[in-house]
């Protein structure tokens, strides 16, 4: 699909949708992302190490920006938060989430992934959440990200669909025969290992089949059958939390 229409789609979604729209803060809408926040939270916990610390952080595709909010409210109450989604309609509603979480999100705005109104060497952490397979333009995104991350700094990029080649065509097939309302992409290891040495990103893909949320029982039970015999991980399609780091030169 042409990258304009598909980003036309992202944007609209959110202008759209019925229980996602800056509309209302609809009560469908504070139940799906809380039970997103467990998730996010184990995701939080499991990558620590890197998180803590970190003074200056910005969310990509962040949707209405509820992962920064809780973030911030929990991990790092002093940090200063960027908050970015290529939608307006959907960053129009963080004031939901800041609200709920007694937060205030320092600077909030739409911006594409690949194209950030940023200085060069900002931040010292950059993450989305389950938002990179959305953003189609990956060696764009992360040239961009690279250029606003400070040096030492890190992107994490958690929970995102991977697959080997062998399997991506079908794991593709089967994220869009889901109820979604725009297209979606599974992301290569592979490929996006090959765009990080082309561009000196250093690059981590770890795959994490542990899933806090049963969203139905046959994904359930595969993702606890390749959990516990992890070369299946590397072929089949799985699910991966991707690491970068800029090092110094
Ligand atoms: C599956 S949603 C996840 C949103 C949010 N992280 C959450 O968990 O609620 C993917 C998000 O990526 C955004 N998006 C798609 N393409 C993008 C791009 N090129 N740059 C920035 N955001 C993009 C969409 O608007 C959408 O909010």
């Amino acid at each position: 699909m042409d990258i304009n229409k598909k980003e036309e789609l992202e944007i609209n979604y959110w202008r759209d949708s019925e229980f996602e729209s800056p509309k209302k803060f609809s009560k469908g809408n504070l139940l799906n992302k809380l039970q997103e926040c467990r998730n996010l939270d184990y995701k939080i916990n499991k990558h620590l190490n890197i998180i803590k610390n970190k003074k200056s952080i910005l969310e990509i595709g962040a949707g209405q920006g509820w992962a920064s909010c809780y973030l911030k409210s929990f991990y790092l109450k002093h940090s200063e938060f960027t908050v970015t989604d290529i939608s307006s309609y959907a960053i129009e509603s963080i004031v939901n989430w800041e609200k709920l979480f007694e937060v205030k999100i320092d600077k909030y705005y739409a911006a594409k992934s690949y194209k950030l109104s940023e200085n060069d060497n900002q931040f010292d952490l950059i993450f989305c959440y389950a938002a990179a397979h959305h953003f189609v333009l990956y060696e764009e995104t992360l040239i961009e990200l690279k250029r606003v991350l400070k040096d030492n700094g890190y992107i994490l990029f958690l929970y995102e669909p991977t697959s080997s080649k062998l399997f991506y065509t079908l794991h593709r097939y089967y994220v869009n025969k889901m109820p979604h309302h725009t297209p979606e992409d599974v992301i290569l290891p592979s490929r996006i290992k090959l765009i990080c040495s082309k561009i000196g990103l250093n690059y981590e893909n770890q795959y994490d089949p542990y899933q806090p949320i049963i969203r139905n029982i046959p994904i359930g039970l595969y993702f606890s059958l390749i959990k516990r015999i992890p070369i299946l991980q590397k072929v089949l399609p799985s699910s991966s939390d991707l690491i970068f780091t800029k090092l110094k030169k």
